[in-house]
C-alpha cells in the first residue's frame, strides 16, 4: 500500500470488479490503454486480477488501485517490467473520466515511482498513443522525456488495430 496526500494505492480485489468495469468501460478511457478491451465487463476485471499474484511473485507486474476517501476506486496504475526495454519498468495508469483534471494521475505516478526507486529501480520507460496529450503531460510532469522513438502497439479497444506510440523515458 502506498499513501499520498489525497490517495491510497492498494492492490485491486475482486470486490472492485464492478467499479473498474464502470470506469474503464468508458471508451474515452479504454481507447488510450492498449491492454483494455471494449466493451468491458466485471468478468474482464476478474480475469485480469487472476494474473496478478504471479506477476507480483515474479516482480514483473505491480497493479494498484488508485483510491480516495470520498470516492473509493477512481483509477488504476502499475509498473510492468518490459523485456524489450532491458527489463525496465513501464508505468501505466488510467483515471475514471469523472475524476480527470484533479492531478490524481500525477500524484499517483509520483508516489509509485518513488516507491520503486526506494527498491533500487533507477530508470523507467513509458509509451502513449499518438494524440494522447494528457498522458504526455502527466509523464512530463513525472520527469519523463520523449526519446523520439515511435512504435506500434495493438489496441484491444480498437479491435486489435495497431496504433502509433510515442516513447518516453525517465533517466536514472
Ligand atoms: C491521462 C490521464 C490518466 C490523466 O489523468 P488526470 O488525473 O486527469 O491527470 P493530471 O490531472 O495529473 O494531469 C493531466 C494534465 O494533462 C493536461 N491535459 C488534460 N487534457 C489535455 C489535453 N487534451 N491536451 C493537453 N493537456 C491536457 C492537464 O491540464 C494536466 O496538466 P496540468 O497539471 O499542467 O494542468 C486521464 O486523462 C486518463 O485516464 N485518460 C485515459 C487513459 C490514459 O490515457 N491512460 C494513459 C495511457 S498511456
Amino acid at each position: 500500500m502506498i499513501t499520498t496526500e489525497r490517495l491510497i494505492l492498494r492492490p485491486p480485489v475482486p470486490a472492485d470488479a464492478v467499479r473498474i468495469a464502470e470506469l474503464v468501460g468508458d471508451f474515452e478511457v479504454a481507447r488510450w490503454v492498449s491492454t483494455v478491451p471494449h466493451p468491458y465487463a466485471p468478468e474482464d476485471a476478474l480475469t485480469w486480477m487472476a494474473t496478478h499474484d504471479a506477476g507480483r511473485a515474479a516482480d514483473t507486474d505491480n497493479p494498484l488501485a488508485i483510491t480516495t476517501a470520498a470516492d473509493g476506486l477512481v483509477g488504476m496504475t502499475g509498473l510492468h517490467r518490459k523485456p524489450e526495454y532491458g527489463g525496465l519498468f513501464e508505468i501505466g495508469y488510467w483515471i475514471g473520466k469523472p475524476y480527470w483534471g484533479r492531478g490524481y494521475a500525477t500524484e499517483a505516478g509520483r508516489a509509485l515511482l518513488a516507491w520503486a526507486e526506494a527498491r533500487g529501480e533507477t530508470a523507467f520507460v513509458s509509451r502513449h498513443f499518438e494524440g494522447n496529450a494528457a498522458s504526455g503531460k502527466v509523464l512530463t510532469k513525472l520527469g519523463f522525456v520523449y526519446t523520439g522513438e515511435r512504435g506500434l502497439l495493438r489496441s484491444r479497444a480498437h479491435a486489435g488495430a495497431e496504433m502509433v506510440t510515442l516513447e518516453m523515458r525517465r533517466p536514472g
